[in-house]
């Protein structure tokens, strides 16, 4: 092959990932100007629930989806990121509430109360820091593992509550659900 053929190669590779990528992008603040040219349409906006393939995620990874014009996190947790979410006592939590909309609002921010499963495998969030609204970062970030918003410095841990910073509230879990055992639905 030569040279040109080669980079000619190359670039189809980055505009079929640049493509791929449009609908489901990784985590982080330096992605979201990306999401947020894409201008869904109204019809989008106004869909009540999507269904998300989460077959391809593999554990310790996450995966970013939008729903009604927002971003939503959705994580496969590794057994240490479940483990140290269980192991922080109630009484450390800043938001003692689980702000999960699946159960009763009155319910505590345990980690059983936050992630969608029994195994707390996944965990379903808003990507809206509770401070000003910025995109966390993800992926094991801040001082408690789970993720960090640059804009002011919240720190949040592995189950997405609020643990350091001014952000007041632990990251919303959204309606959700397991249709199958690869696609979670939103709403
Ligand atoms: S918006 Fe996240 S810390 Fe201010």
């Amino acid at each position: 092959m030569s040279h040109a053929e080669d980079h000619e190669g190359t670039r189809r590779d980055f505009l079929y990932f640049a493509t791929a990528g449009a609908a489901t992008v990784t985590t982080g603040a330096a992605v979201w100007p990306l999401v947020n040219q894409m201008n869904p349409s109204a019809d989008v906006l106004a869909l009540s629930s999507i269904e998300v393939d989460v077959a391809d995620v593999a554990e310790g990874t996450q995966l970013t989806v939008m729903f009604q014009g927002k971003p939503v996190f959705i994580r496969r947790r590794t057994a240490e990121e479940i483990e140290e979410a269980n192991a922080v006592e109630l009484s450390e939590l800043i938001d003692p509430v689980a702000r999960n909309g699946n159960i009763a609002e009155t319910a505590d921010a345990s980690d059983a109360n936050r992630a969608l499963d029994e195994n707390g495998e996944w965990l379903v969030m808003m990507g809206l820091c509770t401070h000003l609204g910025c995109v966390p970062l993800g992926d094991g970030a801040g001082d408690f593992h789970g993720w960090f918003c640059p804009c002011h410095g919240s720190h949040y841990d592995t189950a997405g509550r609020i643990r350091k910073g001014p952000a007041p509230e632990n990251l919303p879990v959204p309606v959700a659900s397991f249709v199958n055992e690869t696609t979670i639905q939103l709403g």
